[in-house]
């Protein structure tokens, strides 16, 4: 139990350029896919695909494709943005605005940014990408739904704990681990589809980028603050607003 609460722990997201020459093994892969496999879902559905690319021509595809930032998620990102490591500590949750490029932190660029993600020059998906040596296209199978799940909201739990499952894995075998939700955006998820050639019933749920991180950059994941709220603040005991008491006896 200790065990796996320290990994839990320590699972953490990767966003440090990887090692390029250094693709997680096919061996690693297996136990990560095959532990995807065991994670629960909903009606027992298995509602989920997984595309591993480590092609280096496809992953160059996917690299320059544009992003679609859109206004909105810029505007929402900075509203949970915390401008200095004591606020982050404060609010307990959200980012730190250091994670985003300049232009993401500044109001007044906003419009140029989202023109900019849709124009040429240097790519957001190459940055977001960058130097990573297998990307895992997580995919969902719109019509394999649980029965009588509203908005297959029990299926999206679901991928949930998929998700969890590899990222788990992947920190126990020391692989770096970063989600990039922009692959499943409108704009990005038909040329992903046209790239790696899935069906019109899949959609992505997700896609991750795996790989070592590279020396240089360990100590900067180490430095990265993570906060999280306190049980009281989250816990109710019984009743809503009740709250669950610490060990020590304080709520
Ligand atoms: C569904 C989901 C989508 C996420 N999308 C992104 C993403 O697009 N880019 C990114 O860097 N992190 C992404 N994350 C990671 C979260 O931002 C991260 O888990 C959170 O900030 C807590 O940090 P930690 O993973 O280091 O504990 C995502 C996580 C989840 C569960």
């Amino acid at each position: 139990m200790n065990d796996l609460y320290a990994l839990i722990r320590s699972r953490h997201s990767a966003r440090v350029p990887f090692d390029p020459e250094a693709p997680v093994s096919r061996e690693d892969l297996v136990k990560i896919l095959e532990a995807a496999s065991w994670a629960p879902t909903a009606h027992n559905m298995q509602n989920f695909e997984v595309i591993v690319v480590d092609d280096p021509a496809l992953l160059r595809s996917l690299g320059e494709l544009k992003s679609g930032l859109s206004l909105d998620f810029i505007r929402e990102n900075f509203q949970q943005l915390s401008f200095s490591e004591e606020e982050l500590k404060r609010k307990k949750t959200g980012i730190l605005a250091s994670m985003f490029p300049p232009s993401w932190r500044d109001p007044s660029l906003f419009s140029k940014l989202e023109e900019a993600a849709f124009s040429e020059g240097p790519s957001f998906m190459s940055q977001t990408i960058r130097h990573s040596p297998t990307i895992l296209v997580v995919t969902y199978d719109t019509r394999k739904r649980a029965p009588a799940s509203e908005g297959d909201i029990l299926g999206f739990i679901s991928l949930g704990c998929v998700l969890q499952t590899m990222w788990l894995v992947s920190e126990s075998l020391g692989i770096g681990f970063q989600v990039m939700s922009a692959f499943s955006s409108p704009a990005v998820e038909p040329e992903v589809r046209k790239i790696l050639g899935f069906p019109n019933h899949e959609k992505i749920a997700f896609a991750v980028r795996l790989g070592y991180p590279l020396k240089e950059s360990r100590p900067e994941i180490q430095r990265y603050l993570r906060v999280r709220r306190d049980l009281s603040e989250f816990a109710h005991l019984n009743r809503y607003g009740e709250g669950f008491p610490s060990v020590s006896g304080k709520s």
